[in-house]
């Protein structure tokens, strides 16, 4: 740990946007690492990112849907709610409260750096939301609105984190304080960053247009074998060393997912695997993917039945979380020199 976040005692958040169904590289990439952390004993606090989902357009039911298969999707894979903290970003005010304390730091120039608003808004900047632009403040407020020191996210949201940073000293330059902890990425195991399985230079993404393209945590046995036979890949067996697989970014892919799901690296991988032909390895990997998330699955699908339970933990972890950020909030307001805080 660094020394910056030393004086802090260690505490853990991360977010996922309920933006559409989990693919195999949430949970691979930010999902179980959120496990290993909880059970590693430090304070976890994870979230579902609602208000930064609305930053592009999200069909009210499907919304309300979304974020409880995605509480659904925590819990089936490991999270406990009595041993970390699982709520909806947007039942805990205090995020928005800072947020905006947060654009008045921010600039925009660094806004305008950020590769997630130059790939989402696109050509189109002018139509994209103000809330798309002003995200990475937000979410630089759902982080430091718990101290956090330690925020577990895969390769893509590494930016977003160091701009957290960013805001962080800028605002303990300004204010001349040392209030807010200069966070850390965590950005660790073999699968921070799982490629689709059409295009090995693109990352596995829930808003990706061909379904084909990724595994969701949703599908079933016969989706899952089906896209990883038809996942693309090279007329040539796999290597033995991972060397060879420098220049076959789909083949270095499947090899990368088949390392996370069994706990081991590429080379570990590579033991097992090396020397097959596709055509025998495709069905080894589909069988590893089916076992390990066959269960995770219909738990989901389980825990979907009673939604009124997951509101429930949801509404508690939510007053914990606020027991947590309130006093936070209120002592930046004083430093910020707002009367009555
Ligand atoms: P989101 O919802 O896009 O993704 C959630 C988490 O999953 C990781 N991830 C991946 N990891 C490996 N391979 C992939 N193909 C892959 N796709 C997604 C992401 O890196 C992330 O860790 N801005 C965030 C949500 C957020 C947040 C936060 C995260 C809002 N506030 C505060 C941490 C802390 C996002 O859009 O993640």
């Amino acid at each position: 740990m660094s020394e910056a976040a030393a004086q802090f005692s260690p505490r853990v958040f991360s977010g996922i946007q309920p933006s559409g169904g989990l693919t195999l590289g949430n949970y691979l990439g930010a999902i179980r690492r959120f496990v290993d952390m909880q059970n590693d004993g430090i304070e976890t606090i994870y979230c579902m990112v609602d208000l930064h989902a609305i930053t592009v357009w999200q069909d009210p039911e499907a919304l309300r849907r979304n974020t409880r298969e995605l509480a659904a999707g925590y819990i089936a894979s490991g999270l406990d709610p009595a041993k970390s903290i699982l709520f909806n970003q947007s039942q805990v005010v205090e995020h928005t409260q800072l947020a905006w304390i947060f654009n008045c730091v921010a600039r925009m120039g660094w806004m305008q750096r950020m590769t997630q608003w130059k790939d989402k808004a696109g050509k189109n900047q002018q139509n994209a939301s103000l809330g798309l632009f002003a995200y990475p403040a937000l979410m630089a407020a759902d982080i430091l609105v718990y101290h956090a020191t330690h925020v577990p996210v895969g390769e893509d949201q590494k930016q977003h984190v160091e701009l957290t940073r960013d805001i962080a000293i800028k605002f303990n330059h300004d204010f001349k304080t040392d209030f807010f902890p200069i966070t850390e990425p965590v950005i660790e195991g073999t699968a921070t960053r799982v490629m689709s399985l059409r295009d090995g230079s693109k990352k596995m993404s829930k808003s990706d247009p061909s379904d084909m393209s990724r595994i969701n945590m949703t599908d079933d046995a016969d989706a899952i074998s089906s896209k990883i036979r038809k996942a693309r890949t090279d007329p040539d067996a796999l290597p033995s060393e991972v060397a060879g697989l420098a220049e076959r970014p789909e083949a270095r892919n499947l090899v990368n997912i088949y390392a996370a799901l069994s706990d081991t690296d590429l080379a570990g991988a590579l033991k097992d695997v090396g020397g097959k032909q596709f055509a025998e390895f495709k069905p080894m990997l589909a069988d590893l993917a089916v076992a390990k998330l066959s269960p995770i699955s219909s738990e989901m699908a389980r825990l979907m039945q009673a939604p009124e339970e997951i509101d429930r933990i949801l509404a508690d972890g939510a007053g914990r979380a606020r027991a947590i950020a309130a006093p936070i909030l209120k002592r930046t307001y004083e430093i910020v020199g707002m009367v009555g805080a």
